[in-house]
This record gives structure tokens, sequence and C-alpha cells, in this order.
């Protein structure tokens, strides 16, 4: 890839990741990604953002293109996630006196990724801004947006914006720009777009609202972020934004939602999700109540079921003095940012130890779920007076959420 010029003084010079298909762990890539930096030449020169390690000598080659690297003043690093800043270090070993510009949570985190307690690294706050003569980068705090660091840069000669990981994308367009996209390519940005958003935005929802609220007022050709193709006016931008809105926006609901997750070898369990649930239904007739037996359904959209429940249960069998895989699956989905405070009820079935219900509730209590006071447990096959205590169960426990 080479640099490529967006706007009078402004150059695009990241590097394409086409064949990631992993990112971050837990997000599958399925169009790969890009790294975006950028270069803004006033009568001083500004870097926004370096590139991922892996891809320096790419991002080096770019920048040479445009300027020689002694000409470079500044270094913004909006957000300092590993994928923006792996390569601040070495650039710094080629350019000694650059002047890094962070937010306060920025300079912090980039000390401790370079491992260089005297970084030297100038703060912005929001508001300020610095003069490149012809150029003003201006600093916008956009927390959250994806880190505690994260910052946007506005340059009000060309209106544009670079946003670092907000309203970006996981997916390679070699020349940078959202016009370029096919139309029969559309549908793919469309769900990469989504899934990025998902897994990076889906916890900070109230940050994002706030994030699009700062830049209503602003007027904006384009937006640079830094992974996928830039958004412009003409292109995806206002969609890209209205979609973050509407996908940020809590539907107002009028009944509650209460699942109950569980699994069961032989029915045992099973039987106590329908008698729980059945207790729930009677205190709580409109809520929207419904069992689901894990090794059956789609974990993740079991997971998505749970983190927008407003009081959920789980029930696992005690197999090996454990619960079991799936239920812990279903747990590993939490959205342990969001999940403080939720409502939540244990049960099983189990033969003589019955170690299920009491390790679920340690995991549970551990992300602060609001668990309540008893579980529910049988010995092996549960009876007709078991299941009346089930229900009663089901019963008590959707009272406390009336
Ligand atoms: C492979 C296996 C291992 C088990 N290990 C335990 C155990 O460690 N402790 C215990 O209390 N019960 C244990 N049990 C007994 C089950 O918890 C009991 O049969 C329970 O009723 C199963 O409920 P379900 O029909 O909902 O799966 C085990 C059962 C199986 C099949
Ligand atoms: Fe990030
Ligand atoms: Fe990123």
């Amino acid at each position: 890839m080479a640099a490529i010029k967006l706007a009078e003084g402004i150059y695009s010079v990241g590097v394409f990741n086409p064949n990631l298909r992993l990112f971050d762990i837990v997000m599958p890539t399925e169009y790969g990604t890009s790294y975006n930096a950028y270069l803004v030449k006033g009568e001083k020169t500004a870097l926004i953002e370096t590139v991922h390690l892996d891809f320096f000598d790419q991002y080096l080659a770019n920048i040479k293109e445009v300027t020689p690297l002694e000409e470079i003043d500044y270094l913004i690093m909006n957000h300092n996630e590993p994928d923006h800043s792996g390569s601040v270090a070495k650039l710094m070993e080629l350019i000694p006196n650059l002047k890094v510009v962070a937010s306060q949570a920025g300079s912090l985190y980039l000390k401790n990724i370079t491992n260089n307690k005297s970084l030297a690294v100038t703060v912005v706050k929001d508001g300020e801004s610095i003069d490149l003569g012809g150029k003003t980068l201006s600093f916008i705090n956009a927390p959250f947006l994806h880190w505690p660091d994260s910052m946007f840069t506005y340059v009000p000669e060309n209106e544009a914006l670079f946003s670092c990981d907000f309203l970006g994308s996981h997916y390679c367009e070699t020349t940078m720009l959202d016009t370029s996209i096919l139309p029969r390519y559309k549908a793919a940005y469309d769900s990469a777009m989504l899934g990025y958003y998902t897994a990076i935005f889906g916890p900070f929802k109230p940050y994002v609202l706030k994030g699009l609220e700062k830049l209503k007022d602003l007027s904006l050709a384009f937006v640079a972020t830094s992974h996928g193709p830039v958004l412009t006016k003409e292109g995806f931008l206002p969609e890209v934004m209205e979609k973050y809105r509407v996908w940020s926006t809590s539907a107002v609901r009028e009944t509650k939602q209460i699942p109950l997750f569980y699994c069961s070898a032989y029915g045992n369990t099973a039987q106590l999700a329908e008698a729980i649930a059945s207790g729930i239904r009677e205190t709580l007739p409109d809520a929207e109540v419904a069992c689901y037996d894990l090794t059956e359904q789609n974990m993740g959209e079991m997971g998505a079921l749970l983190n927008a429940s407003d009081a959920f249960l789980v029930g696992s069998p005690t197999l090996n003095r454990d619960a079991v895989p799936p239920v812990w699956m279903l747990l590993a989905h939490i959205d342990a940012i969001n999940i403080a405070k939720r409502p939540a009820a244990l049960f099983g079935s189990y033969g003589w130890s019955g170690e299920a219900c009491k390790n679920l509730r340690a995991r549970l209590e551990g992300l602060k779920v609001n668990v309540y006071a008893e579980d529910f447990r049988v010995t092996f096959v549960p009876s007709e007076e078991e299941l009346a205590n089930a229900k009663a169960f089901g019963a008590a426990f959707a009272a406390t959420l009336a």
C-alpha cells in the first residue's frame, strides 16, 4: 500500500491487513482490517497515530512518500491500544524530537505501553488545540470510545475528524474511500461494521451517544477512522452515524424479559426450569418468560438474550463437582461492564455433592450480579412436592422484581 492523498494537506499513511481473521481475541474479521494512520501538513507536520508493530516498515515507507521524517513535529495519539500505539517506541528511535500528544489517561498508558516512564507526552484537554500553521488540530475528549484514553482530533480547515476506533470497521478498502466500495460489496461492509460496533462499542452505548452529541454541531466533510474506509459526507458517514445512534439507544420495553437458561442430562434440571418459570408467570403474567436448553441454542444469541434481560435464571446439574461447560460458556458471554445489579437466581439437580449453584454464584457475584439469596436445588429426580416448591421459588423471586 502507498500513501493516499485525502484532501489538501491530509494523507492516509496507514497499512492494510486483509488476512487478519481474529482481532483482539474475540472479534472475527472476515474482511480483514486496516490500521489507518494519517499525516496532516501545515507549516508544521503532525502524524495521527501509528500502526500495529508488525507493519512498521510499510507505515514508514508510506510516511516517507509524503514527507521526510525529520520534518515531522507531532504525533497525535487519539487512543493507545497497541493496534495504534504499537509502533510509537520504534518511531521515536527514528524521530527523537517528536512531540507526542495524548489525553491525560493516554499519556499514562503510553508510558506503560512503551515501558518508558520518562517518555515526554504533551497532555491535551478537551477543547484545546495545536496550531500547525494553516492547519489546526482541535482535541475533543471521547472517553470509552474505545478506552478511557480516547479522544478525537478535528481539523476545521478541512472539516476533517480523526476519530480513531469510533465509527470504524474491520474492512479493507484499498482506496481508503467509502465512495469506492462497489454496491455489491455494501452488504459485506455493513455486516463488518455491525460486527465491529457490537464487539467494540456494544458495552459503551451511553458513551457512543455522548460522542455523537459532541459531533452534532461540527461541519464534517469526512471522518477518518483508524480502521476501515474513510467515511465521507457524500458516502456512508450520515448512515453510519445514524446506525450508531439507533444501535446505542435502548428500546423502551413494555414487558419484562426473564429468560431461564439451563442444561439437563436426564431432564431433572429441565423440570425445575419449567416449574420455576410457571411460578414467575403466575406472579408476573405480563413478563416474557422462556426456558432455553443451552445445548440446543446458539451461544452468542443466548448471551445477547441474557445481556438484554431484566432478570435471568441459570440452572445446571452438578457433574463432576461443577456446573456443566455450556453453562460456563453462557456466563463467558456476559457483558461484565453492564451486568452489575441485574437480578438473577440459580437452580439445579444434583446427586450427592451439588457444587453447581455455589460455583455459579461465585462467578455471578464476582460480576456484581444481584444473585437471589437462595438457590433452588433438589437431589436427583424432583418429586411433586419439590416441583411445587420450585414453582413457589419462581413466584418468590418474581415478587422481588415487581
Ligand atoms: C458424569 C456425571 C457426573 C456427576 N457428578 C456429580 C457430582 O460430582 N456431584 C453431584 O452432586 N452429582 C453428580 N452427578 C449427579 C447429577 O448431578 C444428577 O444425576 C442430576 O440429577 C442430573 O440432573 P440433570 O438430569 O438435570 O442433568 C453426576 C452425574 C453424571 C452423569
Ligand atoms: Fe481500540
Ligand atoms: Fe483500534
